[in-house]
């Protein structure tokens, strides 16, 4: 350790974290954040949550969260749910026990896009906080090492947020299918595994309804633990992260597009089966989806929507494509969301250490 990091009492990190998609949906978990199933998602671009974390060294046991703002304002809502992770990050992050932290946050996700934003508050929390230790003990560089802690310490936060600390395709809890993947943290699929065809795609999230959803994913996680299909689901999960890795590999469009729609309208009939069960889907979901697969057959296009645990579609399509499906975006699809409300997103590359602005 140099005399230097000895030294170091106060300062401040930045990061810059996006929101993931998944291709193949985790839900259900076990004691300690753990999946019940693996899932594969793809790292988002443009839904970013951005944080600065300033930190000071305090007495023995005073440290953790001091205060945190959101756009400028103190959110007691979000301190008190980020007071408490910070909290449980003392076990892995020694430092916080004499650390303490005020925290700044921006989110650039339009205002109620409906988009999960919490996978890239956490991923970038987590994010944060390992490159406070590295400034700390001395040390540069955020190597495979760093990115698992923080994929690790994401995880602790919200679930789906461990797979957001690496950009392109990742996947997260163990699989038959991939050796290093690990039920702890989410891995980074290499470029090798994934063909050209899918490196650039694209999200046009669709926004049906913007209201806040009548049953939270922490409650739709705990539904699975005696959900009738439970077995078999995590048994389906596990095939088709299989085909869907194969499908990423070789290139096949068609496999792909069978497997995001088999895992989105599986999720939501978990939620419609579960007891009690619940609906999140709306009809202009559904009139989305149709118009959706017109086109798919007409023009003989591979794109293809999914769903997280909302009303929202995702259309993902190809970058090749994209002209067409653009075009149907604005003349068909645009019309039926509310208020015309969409974000153009796709797949990115992942954090990065930026200025709050
Ligand atoms: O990470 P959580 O607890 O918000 O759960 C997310 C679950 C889904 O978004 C529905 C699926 C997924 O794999 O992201």
């Amino acid at each position: 350790m140099s005399q230097q990091a000895n030294e170091k009492r106060s300062g401040q990190v930045f990061w810059e974290s996006p929101a993931n998609i998944a291709l193949v949906k985790y839900w259900g978990k076990l004691q300690g954040q753990i999946p019940m199933n693996p899932s594969l998602s793809f790292t988002l671009r443009e839904s970013v949550v951005r944080i600065a974390m300033h930190y000071e060294k305090v007495g023995r046991g005073a440290g953790g969260l001091r205060t945190f703002r959101l756009n400028g304002q103190l959110n007691e809502k979000f301190q008190l749910r980020i007071g408490k992770y910070i909290e449980s990050m003392k076990a892995h992050f020694a430092f916080l026990d004499n650390t303490a932290l005020d925290i700044e946050s921006k989110s650039t996700f339009p205002h109620s896009a409906g988009i999960a934003s919490s996978a890239a508050a956490f991923s970038a929390l987590a994010m944060a906080l390992g490159s406070i230790e590295n400034e700390l003990a001395g040390r540069e560089g955020k190597g495979s090492d760093f990115l698992q802690k923080a994929s690790f310490a994401a995880r602790l936060g919200s679930g789906s947020a461990c797979r957001s600390v690496y950009g392109g395709f990742t996947v997260w809890g163990k699989s038959q299918h991939l050796e290093e993947s690990s039920d702890d943290y989410a891995i980074k699929l290499h470029d090798a595994d994934v063909h050209p065809v899918f490196r650039n795609l694209h999200d046009a999230v669709l926004i049906v309804d913007d209201t806040e959803k009548k049953v939270s994913s922490t409650a739709g996680h705990a539904l699975m633990n005696g959900h009738d299909f439970r077995e078999s689901r995590i048994a389906q999960a596990e095939n088709n992260l299989g085909t869907m890795l194969q499908a990423l590999k070789t290139g096949d469009e068609k496999i792909f597009v069978d497997i995001v729609e088999n895992e989105a309208l599986t999720l939501h009939g978990l939620m419609m089966s579960s007891r009690p069960g619940y609906i999140l889907i709306k009809p202009g979901t559904i009139i989305l989806i149709e118009k959706i697969r017109n086109f798919r057959e007409k023009n003989n296009i591979n794109l293809c929507f999914t769903l997280d645990a909302g009303p929202n579609i995702h259309l993902i399509y190809m970058d090749k494509d994209a002209e067409k499906v653009r075009s149907f975006i604005r003349q068909e699809l645009l019309p039926l969301c509310k208020n015309g409300h969409w974000v153009d997103d796709g797949v990115g590359s992942g954090p990065i250490q930026k200025q709050i602005e």
